[in-house]
């Protein structure tokens, strides 16, 4: 089993995506790290020759380790991985990384979910169950402010969905693999939704999808 789950920054996808992960066995791919990892990498090497030209070779040389150095989650990362991700080359280097994963999951596991924001329309169009999740930029901006603040960083409410609104801005204009959903994706506003809320919700469509194919 595929699951494609798609949505702008702070819908909820991580969360959702974890316990999906666990709930069914299947290995779990966060397609945002990849792009951060390209960011930092750019952020690492300023200074040497252009950061389109930087950010396409860091994309070509992207190796699974590359996931797990520290700092990815970082607010400077990911306002640079949004930029890169806008290049097609970068995009374009990186399918091939997402589709294997998606195809064979590490670990022997049942399957594999992978969220991000193209996983259904462009890395996985043939997912068995694609989800996009939305929010309403406040709720996401309180969402992430808290995340900020749990993690000990000192920043204001408005800076925060000042730049989520650039990010959205950026994720959904481009040229290259838009944020949007796929036509065949289920739907969900997670606005007023607690994550068991999410959970419940979600499951329940899979399930039914499981069930339907089965029978
Ligand atoms: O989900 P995130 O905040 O970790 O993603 C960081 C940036 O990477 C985000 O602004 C857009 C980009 N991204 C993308 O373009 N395509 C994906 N599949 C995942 C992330």
């Amino acid at each position: 089993m595929i699951i494609a789950l798609d949505g702008p920054s702070a819908a909820g996808k991580g969360t959702l995506a974890r316990r999906l992960a666990a709930h069914y066995r299947l290995a779990l791919l966060d397609t945002g790290l990849i792009y951060r990892a390209v960011g930092a990498r750019v952020l690492a090497d300023r200074g040497e020759g252009g950061e389109t030209d930087r950010a396409i070779e860091a994309a070509r040389k992207l190796q699974p380790q590359d996931l797990e150095q520290p700092g990815l989650r970082e607010e400077a990362v990911g306002a640079m991985a949004s930029k890169v991700a806008a290049i097609p080359e970068v995009r374009l280097h990186l399918i091939d990384f997402q589709r294997r994963f998606a195809k064979t999951p590490p670990g022997h596991a049942a399957g594999s979910i992978l969220d991000g924001r193209d996983i259904g329309t462009v890395i996985c169009p043939d997912a068995d169950v694609k989800i996009f999740l939305t929010a309403s930029a406040e709720a996401r901006a309180e969402r992430r402010f808290q995340e900020l603040q749990a993690a000990g960083a000192t920043t204001i409410k408005a800076r925060v969905l000042a730049d989520m609104h650039e990010r959205d801005v950026r994720d959904s204009a481009r040229s290259a693999a838009p944020l949007v959903p796929a036509a065949d994706a289920f739907q969900l506003d997670t606005t007023t939704l607690s994550a068991d809320q999410v959970f419940d919700r979600v499951v329940a469509h899979i399930d039914g999808r499981i069930s339907r194919r089965g029978s």
